[in-house]
């Protein structure tokens, strides 16, 4: 007889599903999608002001479906919803932290707060609702952390530093908890999706000061947002990825003994995986260094601001 830790359990005909993020984008494209899945038993969440985007799609609460306030950055919504789950339906078997918010700044202009809020939201928050379901899933020997990252978990771009570091910490910390709770069977898996066509870029949030920069022609950066903004919008809007795809690539590892820890989810962030792997690292960074747009402009302006008066005659 095998020893109890090797003892394999695959997840229940009907497995409880706590979603985070339901009200937009990929969020939504997923709690869509597991509505049309009869046997789930799906907890879709949002937060208290973006509650009502759920019921405006036309979700209704059922005996498979309940709808709840989380915002993951507070610590009483999150202890209350699992501690209603685990006595309402024994505990979450799959737990999709999806809620995330995007800063696009550099990293000059980020204050201490927004990076809190960043980090919070996309790191801190869905570590905390990974700790609260854990217990249960390791009673059960078996369960589900899906993580939906980034391709800026796997590389960074300029203005969305802080960004990147939310989902490096989220990418870092998935890969520990992955070697960590394999022994109960439950299996940790970072989604990453690279661009994708949805009108998520209008919910960035600029970093008080980035946005300073911006409405200015002559500060230091003006022109790094000014062609950054409407480079990564053209990356979203011309992505052939939409919020659905990636929430079918998503749920598709449920049907998988044993899913994957990474997984690109789009053709570019395949691209990136590759080229970060195969190029060495100096021409790595020195092509993209070159590829962004109008850097040759970058800097212009804070050298006019520091040039000596007497060459101005
Ligand atoms: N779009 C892309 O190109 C892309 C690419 C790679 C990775 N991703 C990742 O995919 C995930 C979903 O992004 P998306 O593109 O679908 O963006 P989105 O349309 O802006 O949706 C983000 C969701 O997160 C929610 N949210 C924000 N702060 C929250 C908080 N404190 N607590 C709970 N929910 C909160 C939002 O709720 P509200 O409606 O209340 O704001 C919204 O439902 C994110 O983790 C993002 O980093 C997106």
């Amino acid at each position: 007889m095998k020893p109890r830790s090797l003892q394999q359990k695959s997840l229940p005909d009907s497995p409880v599903i706590l979603l985070t993020g339901a009200s937009s984008g990929i969020g939504l494209a997923l709690a869509k999608a597991l509505k049309r899945r009869p046997s789930t038993r799906a907890i879709l969440t949002a937060r208290t002001t973006s509650l009502s985007r759920l019921t405006d799609a036309g979700f209704e609460e059922s005996d498979k479906l309940l709808i709840r306030p989380l915002d993951v950055t507070r610590e009483d919504q999150r202890s209350e919803l699992v501690q209603e789950i685990n006595e309402r339906w024994g505990g979450v078997d799959v737990l999709i932290n999806n809620a995330g918010i995007a800063y696009r700044s550099v990293i000059e202009h980020m204050s201490p707060q927004e990076a809190v809020h960043q980090l919070s939201t996309n790191f801190l928050g869905p570590m905390e609702l990974t700790r609260l379901v854990l217990p249960r899933m390791r009673e059960k020997r078996a369960g589900r952390i899906i993580n939906i990252s980034s391709v800026s978990g796997m590389m960074a771009m300029p203005t969305m530093g802080t960004y990147t570091a939310s989902k490096f910490a989220l990418e870092g910390a998935s890969e520990s908890l992955w070697y960590e709770v394999k022994p109960w069977n439950i299996f940790v898996t970072l989604v990453q999706p690279g661009f994708i066509r949805s009108a998520s870029f209008r919910n960035v949030y600029l970093s008080q000061r980035a946005r300073e920069a911006m409405e200015s022609d002559c500060a230091a950066y003006s022109p790094v947002y000014q062609r950054m903004q409407p480079f990564i919008e053209r990356l979203m809007l011309r992505s052939r990825a939409t919020p659905e795809r990636i929430a079918e690539l998503t749920l598709a590892t449920l049907e998988q003994a044993r899913p994957p820890l990474r997984f690109p989810a789009t053709l570019d962030a395949k691209f990136f995986y590759l080229l970060r792997r195969l190029l060495p690292r100096k021409l790595y960074h020195s092509l993209l260094y070159y590829s962004l747009p109008g850097i040759r402009e970058w800097g212009t302006e804070e050298a006019e601001e520091h040039k000596p008066r007497h060459q101005d005659r």
